[in-house]
């Protein structure tokens, strides 16, 4: 019988060096119950879901009552692995008591603990989250909330300042109290000295094998996100065929009355139907 015990923020900081996690972006209730089966440790409610679920031209655009119903339904279908609420741009910024208070929001809506972007400059209001009772996630390396305004989807740490910057990033994160940070698009070899440098497990996505764990956004390893294809992304099935195929095969038996066949269809009993009959004639 496979342990089912949900997992804890001791939990996973005891994976570091142990065990390596296993994260991926869920939206909703199925992708839920399915990646909770298939054994993902954590799940991230990303605000990935800007693009990949409603459509927008990056994840600036989406807000907290859009996330707080996709991080609802992911905690309706997954119960063993940590869910982390991705806060929003805007949704932190403004003030700690606003961060403090939307940080609340996702943990009564279902989640565990909250994931934010950015690296000393917000250590104070992680700090505060964190001093209210819930625990956070970093974000460094690249931040998709605010690359498209500054320095576009780069790859980041490739000279040594840059670097230096980011380990002191995750130090400052250490220090203001995450559990965990993700390092994106980090060159390989500086996610390993951040991983060797702080004492909670790194994520990584795009910044090579050396992290404690590794998290992909489920609609690009699934292969149904098509607008975008990184190079970090190992597509493990091409799901926009199936479903292409599928819509394709239903639309053309309807219009060929193939569906419904007989198997799908209910009926009324032959007695009920002969009265019925008799009703109709009078
Ligand atoms: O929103 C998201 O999916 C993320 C991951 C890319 C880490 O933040």
């Amino acid at each position: 019988m496979q342990e089912r015990k949900k997992i804890s923020v001791n939990d996973l900081v005891a994976m570091k060096g142990r065990e390596k996690i296993a994260v991926l972006t869920a939206y909703d209730y199925c992708s839920g119950l399915i990646a909770d089966r298939a054994g993902a440790d954590v799940l991230l409610v990303g605000d990935s879901a800007a693009m990949v679920v409603l459509g927008y031209p990056s994840t600036l655009y989406i807000g907290m009552e859009e996330m707080l119903v996709f991080c609802g339904a992911v905690a309706r279908g997954a119960k063993r692995p940590m869910i982390v609420g991705d806060m929003p741009f805007g949704s932190y910024q403004p003030s700690t008591s606003m961060a403090i208070e939307n940080a609340g929001r996702f943990i009564k809506a279902g989640c565990d603990c909250v994931k934010l972007e950015g690296g000393m400059e917000i250590a104070d209001k992680i700090r505060s989250i964190v001093d209210a009772g819930i625990p956070v996630m970093g974000h460094i390396g690249l931040k998709p909330q605010t690359a498209s305004l500054w320095e576009g989807y780069k790859l980041q740490g490739r000279t040594a300042e840059s670097a230096t910057r980011l380990i002191e990033d995750a130090k400052a994160l250490e220090k203001a109290g995450v559990f965990s940070i993700v390092l994106e698009m980090v060159a390989s070899e500086v996610a390993e000295i951040i991983t060797k440098n702080v004492s909670v497990p790194t994520i990584g996505i795009g910044s090579g094998v050396g992290c404690d764990g590794q998290v992909l956004v489920l609609h690009d390893m699934l292969g149904i996100y098509e607008n975008i294809k990184p190079r970090f992304v190992k597509r493990y099935v091409e799901l926009s065929k199936s479903i292409f195929d599928a819509i394709s095969a239903y639309t053309q038996d309807v219009k060929a009355s193939r569906f419904p066949g007989e198997q799908n269809t209910f009926h009324i009993s032959p007695e009920e139907l002969d009265r019925l009959r008799k009703k109709e004639r009078k």
